[in-house]
């Protein structure tokens, strides 16, 4: 009796007893930046932190046009940010899309860090054809009008019709062709083994403290284990200066279909099933 009441107030009152979960701190590292997207359920990501994307951009043969609704893109009220992509009754798609307000520049000599902890949702996967989620950085660059991809990209997360196999991946110089052989980019995958519902921790780290750009690098991990590791080498200095000596804005989206997915189909589900939801996105520089 006792330990049923208590169960019963345990599940009345979750907000009470979920505790954000923190971004953990790394010897030599300082956070710089972080949102941990605590708030009242159903509310819209900070406007301080995130700019909200909307409208059909028209890239990459997408079909999601992007809103602002909180049925889109919304705080749980648990101390995280889902992103839902919906499929209207004449088959269209909305999604949701933010960006970050601020940029950072990985700093010379040192070592810069962006990390996100997130999930995708539990659709199977012959519900998630075309969906794709991503965690990337784009070059400010774009944003005043440099090209794709030599503004730099730098997809820290990218997974596609829900299968558990992320892509982490550079793209820069031109398109296509190029030193980052676009559309691919220079990337890696790893398998993390699970369709959904555990969270990972994946983050990019610019390692830029070697005098010698060829030996500087940009590392990518899921949960502290480097997939994929790209070095100045790989590339030619100049290009490399791009995705080392640029600013970059941090992208939070769902998209669905287009030239990496490949298109939604009729057994494409949007809601809970098809999510990303994030419980913090953090950057840290060493001093
Ligand atoms: C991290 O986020 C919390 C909550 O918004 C804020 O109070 C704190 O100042 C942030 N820390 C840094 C280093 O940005």
């Amino acid at each position: 009796m006792y330990t049923k009441s208590i169960i019963a107030a345990a599940a009345i009152l979750p907000g009470l007893l979920v505790s954000a979960t923190q971004p953990p701190s790394y010897p030599g590292f300082t956070m710089i930046w972080n949102d941990t997207f605590a708030g009242a359920a159903n509310t819209p990501p900070s406007d301080k932190n995130w700019k909200t994307i909307t409208g059909y951009l028209n890239q990459n043969s997408e079909s999601e046009v992007y809103s602002s609704s909180t049925k889109n893109l919304f705080l749980t009220g648990s101390n995280s940010l889902q992103i839902v992509p919906l499929k209207d009754s004449a088959g269209g798609w909305t999604s949701g899309r933010i960006e970050s307000v601020g940029s950072w520049l990985p700093t010379a000599g040192q070592k810069t860090r962006i990390e996100g902890r997130i999930r995708q949702g539990d659709g199977s996967t012959a519900t998630k054809q075309g969906i794709w989620p991503a965690f990337w950085l784009l070059g400010t660059a774009y944003r005043a009008g440099t090209k794709w991809p030599e503004c730099g990209e730098l997809d820290i997360l990218e997974l596609r019709n829900g299968v558990p196999t992320a892509f982490g991946t550079a793209h820069c110089g031109t398109y296509p062709g190029g030193p980052c052989n676009e559309p691919n980019g220079k990337g890696s995958t790893i398998n993390f083994g699970e369709t959904s519902l555990a969270f990972h921790t994946w983050t990019i780290t610019w390692d830029l403290t070697n005098k010698d750009w060829s030996s500087q690098s940009i590392q990518w991990t899921i949960d502290h284990t480097v997939f994929f590791t790209l070095t100045g080498a790989q590339l030619d200095q100049t290009t490399w200066r791009t995705l080392t000596a640029n600013t970059f804005n941090i992208i939070l989206n769902v998209a669905v279909g287009g030239d990496f997915p490949g298109a939604a189909n009729s057994a494409t589900q949007g809601g809970t099933g098809s999510l990303m939801e994030v419980q913090y996105v953090a950057v840290y520089m060493t001093k």
